[in-house]
């Protein structure tokens, strides 16, 4: 157990965001001192907001050391950042799938990098991939392309994060209720994984045991994938 991992802060990537904001939430309910980035929101330590682009290490590592310098070494960090472009491969336009992979893949590898020198040794990363790095869904060939490539990038990462006691988890959530699924008519959207179930999950993850270390864990609707 690592006293300043358990009590420093965590930084949500995506914070803004459907999942992001419901675990930033469920978070600070449990008492956690919790920091959101994302790239439309403004740099305010008093309200714990960062601005910070996944595709620019360099905007990473300022939010990193902002986040030190006012509340001690992060201990912890939750990725949920991203969309995603939605089209039958035939379609799939090839700077869709480019913008996909910079952000879930090449931002991932800056995350990780980042967050491997910055977390206090003993923290904790929950990585969101999705279902769709697992199974081959309908207009998900690019999305799903750049979640199965994050997702190995994360699976060798939770390996390698040893050497500094970094427990690394990556979770596939099936189909959640956000805005990622605005432009994508004909789901019923009220079958769908409530971001704060999915939020309670990351929490109880970032609590766990550290005795144990569970590195993938698939969520999916009560109903089971949609
Ligand atoms: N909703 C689902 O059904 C579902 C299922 C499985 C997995 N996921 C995954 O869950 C994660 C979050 O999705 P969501 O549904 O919560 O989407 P969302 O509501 O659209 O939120 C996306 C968040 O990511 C931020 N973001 C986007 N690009 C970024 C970048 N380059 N750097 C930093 N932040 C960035 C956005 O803010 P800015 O635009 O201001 O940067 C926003 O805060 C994604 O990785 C998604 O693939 C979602």
């Amino acid at each position: 157990m690592n006293a300043t991992a358990d009590a420093g802060p965590v930084l949500v990537v995506g914070g803004s965001g459907g999942i992001g904001a419901a675990v930033a939430e469920a978070l600070r309910a449990r008492g956690r001192r919790c920091w959101t980035g994302a790239r439309n929101l403004p740099d305010d330590p008093a309200t714990r907001r960062v601005r910070l682009d996944a595709r620019d290490r360099g905007s990473i590592d300022a939010a990193l050391a902002r986040i030190a310098a006012h509340d001690g070494p992060p201990g912890a960090a939750v990725l949920a950042h991203g969309g995603g472009h939605f089209a039958p491969v035939a379609r799939l336009v090839p700077d869709a799938l480019r913008e996909d992979l910079e952000t879930h893949v090449v931002g991932t590898l800056h995350l990780l990098g980042a967050l491997h020198e910055a977390l206090a040794e003993g923290g904790a990363i929950v990585v969101v991939g999705s279902i769709a790095a697992c199974e081959p869904l309908g207009d998900c060939g690019g999305y799903g392309a750049a979640k199965a490539a994050q997702r190995m990038l994360v699976r060798v990462a939770a390996e390698e994060f040893r050497d500094r006691r970094l427990r690394v988890t990556l979770i596939h959530p099936g189909a959640v209720d956000t805005a990622i699924w605005d432009g994508r008519p004909g789901f019923d959207r009220d079958r769908m994984l409530r971001p704060q179930a999915v939020a309670r999950v990351i929490a109880d993850l970032l609590e766990a045991d550290r005795e144990a270390h569970v590195t993938e864990l698939t969520v999916l609707p009560p109903e089971g994938r949609l």
